[in-house]
């Protein structure tokens, strides 16, 4: 709190909310009591992008200057020094590891990394063409079943907490192979955490895989990129539904529905499938753009646009330098990343992207990526839910371990008719 206070007039009387300040400067006004004191009112704000729904000390984002941090660590950093099984750590457990924490961590890890043998009966008897996001949605949730709740809420978030990083690229690993129809590849404890998954995807009994150090390190990144994002759609999912006190399972369960929606995890998939076309159709990167551009077409240009950044995304900087340097280790040449670069120059040039403060965000360049160390597209948001995993745990635990825990309930303003009485069928007209 600070010594500052808002003041609002309504019907001539006048209340005042204290103002929070936040480590970076940010600020709120408390308006937890406006309605008990009003006598009713309550605020109104779609979408909520003016409404803090928490105080967090996880992840710091600035907009306008194109800033993100991880407990205080700046992501260029993490990026730069980082794996993401520690910086996973450091977002679930507040500090970075030791080495001995670390090494614990790890073991933790492999002793976690198998699924239960009868999971694989739920694959199979999925759908073919059910698209992965719903698949792992429904696992992440089935673990509850596999894994009964433990004794004490220490247990519970220890435990889960290491069962599902783990098992997590298991499950995405499998659900992969089993749309194939080619039998799973078990993980092995040998390997790093993401040696491990590009092993279990990729490796078969007619070619084994090749584990590049660079193409490890390129999965590094991608997944610190994306392993916190403070309060965006999937984390205030699992935030909302967790505050239920459902299982750990069922809140992330929610968070990768809610991520699956091409506005906000889907859209790493999305940026691909418009790029595709883009290069299918033979348009003009000139029509693209007028098309995004047209108010009567519900058309938009995907990658483009954040509701917080309103200046270049710091995680698309770092994934666009990734890529040059994936596809050149790989001997790669990419038509789509040739068509990205050049949507990316039209658009930033273009009043409409510069007015709106329109930039590429953190699923522009991430698809080439993806495609380039052989991810097949629809398998992108899982790796996108996969990286978001320490993010959403860190937010679930600090969630339930607060003193401001409450079950999150928003109201409304009711607009639909006032009483009506009841019709009997036979009558209605
Ligand atoms: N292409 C064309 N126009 C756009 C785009 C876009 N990608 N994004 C926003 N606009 C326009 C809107 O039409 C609107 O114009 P108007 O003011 O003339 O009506 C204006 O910019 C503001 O857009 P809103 O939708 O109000 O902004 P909001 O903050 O709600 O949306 C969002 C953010 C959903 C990310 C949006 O930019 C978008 O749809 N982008 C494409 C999808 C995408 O890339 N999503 C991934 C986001 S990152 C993530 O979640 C991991």
């Amino acid at each position: 709190m600070t010594k500052e206070y808002v003041e609002l007039i309504y019907q001539g009387k006048t209340y005042k909310f204290p103002v929070i300040l936040g480590t970076e400067g940010e600020k709120a006004f408390d308006i937890s009591n406006l309605r008990q004191s009003t006598g009713g009112l309550i605020t109104m704000d779609p979408g909520f992008a003016n409404t803090g729904s928490c105080c967090s000390s996880i992840t710091y984002m600035n907009g306008e200057k194109g800033i993100l941090k991880y407990r205080g660590i700046p992501i260029e950093q993490l990026a730069k020094y980082s794996s993401f099984k520690e910086t996973g750590y450091l977002l679930v457990n507040g500090a970075l590891p030791t080495r001995k924490e670390l090494n614990r961590f790890s073991v933790l890890l492999n002793d976690q990394s198998l699924v239960h043998e009868d999971m694989h009966t739920f694959f199979q008897n999925f759908p073919r063409g059910s698209h992965p996001m719903g698949i792992l949605s429904s696992m992440v949730n089935a673990l509850r079943g596999f894994y009964p709740e433990l004794q004490t809420l220490e247990e519970e978030i220890n435990i889960t907490v290491t069962r599902l990083l783990s098992k997590i690229r298991t499950l995405a690993a499998m659900s992969y192979k089993i749309s194939r129809g080619y039998s799973v590849v078990y993980p092995r404890p040998d390997l790093s955490y993401c040696a491990n998954f590009l092993n279990m995807m990729f490796d078969n009994v007619v070619k084994p895989y090749h584990i590049d150090k660079d193409v490890v390190r390129a999965l590094n990144v991608f997944w610190i990129l994306h392993a916190d994002h403070e309060q965006n759609c999937s984390t205030s999912a699992v935030r909302m539904v967790g505050s239920g006190r459902v299982n750990l399972y069922a809140a992330i369960s929610a968070g990768i529905a809610a991520l699956w929606g091409p506005l906000h995890g889907g859209a790493n998939q999305a940026v691909i499938e418009m790029l595709a076309e883009i290069v299918e159709r033979g348009d003009s990167v000139k029509t693209i753009i007028k098309k995004a551009k047209d108010k009567n077409d519900p058309y938009r240009l995907m990658g483009f646009g954040h509701r917080v950044y309103k200046t270049y995304d710091p995680r698309a900087k770092i994934m666009k330098e990734m890529c040059d340097k994936v596809l050149a280790k790989l001997d790669i040449h990419d038509s789509l990343l040739d068509i990205a670069k050049e949507l990316e120059e039209v658009a930033l040039n273009d009043d409409y992207f510069i007015e709106r403060n329109l930039y590429p965000n953190v699923d522009f360049y991430s698809g080439i990526i993806l495609r380039a160390i052989g991810i097949p597209t629809n398998m992108f948001t899982v790796m996108f839910a996969i990286g978001r995993l320490p993010g959403w745990i860190a937010q679930w635990k600090e969630s339930m371990d607060g003193p401001n825990w409450k079950l999150q309930r928003p109201r409304q303003i009711f607009i639909g008719p006032p009483e009506k009485e009841y019709i009997p069928i036979d009558e209605r007209k």
